[in-house]
């Protein structure tokens, strides 16, 4: 019979953070992920790192490659009517972030998860949960054909937005909001078009430009929520990237042949409570944001960090009262995640439904921003991430 002190379901960022942090704190687990290991490394996710993540990524002996290789930036440009204005983090809010890619960050975990003898099984199916209100909770699964139960004292759900765990929490509430439109990513291997990102609200759509490294670019445009990628030729990605920037930027655009496309749709979610008896959920499978503001990994982390020490407590001291407290622990710190995502989601993008007053109230926005240290002042701290 197999047993775990922490059975954690889903080998994304937040499945395998958690088991690292416990393991440095000689706890037990693990990690029970569906896709292949090829799978979950090969993905293309968003590349920002809050100051908080990148300081426990460092904390966690995960900080030598971001150091290395990850870039400090001091701020971010917003664009609209044609020009461009700068948000300074370091003077406004006395922190940066870390460009460095979620890809990069789920490798130098799944290497350090291996190096230090970690447990991730890959390929699983149909795994199931039992007993999360006794006191012997049990997690079955299928691996090649032949069904294994693991026993547990708890389970983490990381299985992301289309997992299992959070299906297990009998009175769960999904609070929710879909955007009419989403986001049509590409990856070139091209010099970034500025020094940091460059967020531009446009009459024909929102647009961003990112990157991952001084020859990796990743550029996105707003597109239709029913739009195909396969309508979109490099040639049209760039034609329109740079109809939405400001021209002073489009003269250092580099073009190239896209290695990546690809569109994800935008949405808020969140479910309440994030425990049920044994289970806590942590990272997506408990709360998508849009990727408007790079929240999404950040939150992983947080909620991961939370829930590793009310864990780490238990077991020194068998005391309940930090995973008592989980949920609402993390879910005060989410919702504000949530809302930062969903008001720079609100300010950036074109919403056809809101005619031709919603632009106008987002132009009077973005001049006050720019005219307002106040007001960048608190983009700024929530950009660069609220304290853990
Ligand atoms: N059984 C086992 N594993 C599962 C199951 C299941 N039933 N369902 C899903 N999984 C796995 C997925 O294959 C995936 O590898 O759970 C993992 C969840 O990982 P992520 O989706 O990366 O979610 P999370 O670890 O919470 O990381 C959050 O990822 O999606 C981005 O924007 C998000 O950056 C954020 C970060
Ligand atoms: C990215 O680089 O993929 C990225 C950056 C900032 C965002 C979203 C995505 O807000």
């Amino acid at each position: 019979m197999n047993r775990t002190q922490v059975a954690i379901i889903g080998g994304g960022p937040a499945g395998t953070l958690l088991s690292h942090i416990l393991r440095r704190h000689g706890v037990e687990s693990v990690v029970l992920e569906r896709r292949s290991k090829e799978y979950v490394l090969g993905r293309i996710r968003a590349g920002v790192l809050e100051q908080g993540s990148a300081d426990i990524l460092r904390e966690y002996g995960l900080g030598d490659r971001m150091d290395r290789e990850g870039q400090a930036h001091d701020g971010v440009y917003l664009a609209y009517r044609g020009g461009r204005f700068r948000v300074d983090f370091r003077e406004l809010a006395g922190s940066s972030v870390m460009i460095y890619g979620q890809t990069q960050v789920q490798k130098d975990l799944y290497d350090v998860v291996d190096a230090e003898g970690g447990v991730i099984i890959d390929e699983v199916e149909d795994v199931r949960l039992h007993g999360l209100t006794d006191d012997r909770p049990a997690v079955t699964y299928v691996r090649q054909g032949v069904e294994q139960r693991m026993e547990c004292d708890f389970v983490a759900g990381c299985d992301g937005s289309h997992g299992v765990s959070s299906s297990s929490i009998p009175d769960i509430v999904t609070y929710e909001r879909n955007y009419p439109f989403g986001w049509l990513g590409i990856l070139s291997e091209t010099p970034p078009i500025a020094e940091e990102l460059i967020y531009a609200n446009h009459p024909r759509g929102f647009a961003l430009c990112s990157m991952r490294n001084p020859m990796l670019s990743r550029y996105y445009v707003q597109c239709d929520i029913d739009a195909d990628v396969s309508d979109w030729s490099d040639d049209r990605f760039w034609e329109e990237l740079a109809a939405r920037l400001p021209d002073d930027a489009v003269t250092s655009l580099v073009t190239g042949p896209s290695i990546d496309k690809s569109i994800t749709p935008l949405r808020s979610s969140v479910a309440e409570p994030m425990s049920h008896g044994r289970l806590f959920l942590a990272g997506d499978a408990a709360h998508i944001v849009p990727p408007t503001g790079a929240k999404g990994l950040n939150l992983a982390i947080s909620d991961v960090v939370y829930l590793s020490r009310a864990l780490v407590d238990f077991y020194a001291s068998g005391a309940t009262r930090a995973l008592d407290a989980y949920s609402d622990t993390a879910l005060a710190r989410v919702w504000k995640a949530v809302r930062f995502s969903w008001w720079m989601t609100t300010l950036m993008h074109r919403f056809e439904e809101d005619g031709s007053f919603g632009p106008k109230v987002q132009e009077a926005e973005l001049e006050y921003l720019s005219e307002s240290p106040a007001a960048r002042t608190a983009m700024a701290e929530n950009y660069i991430g609220l304290p853990l």
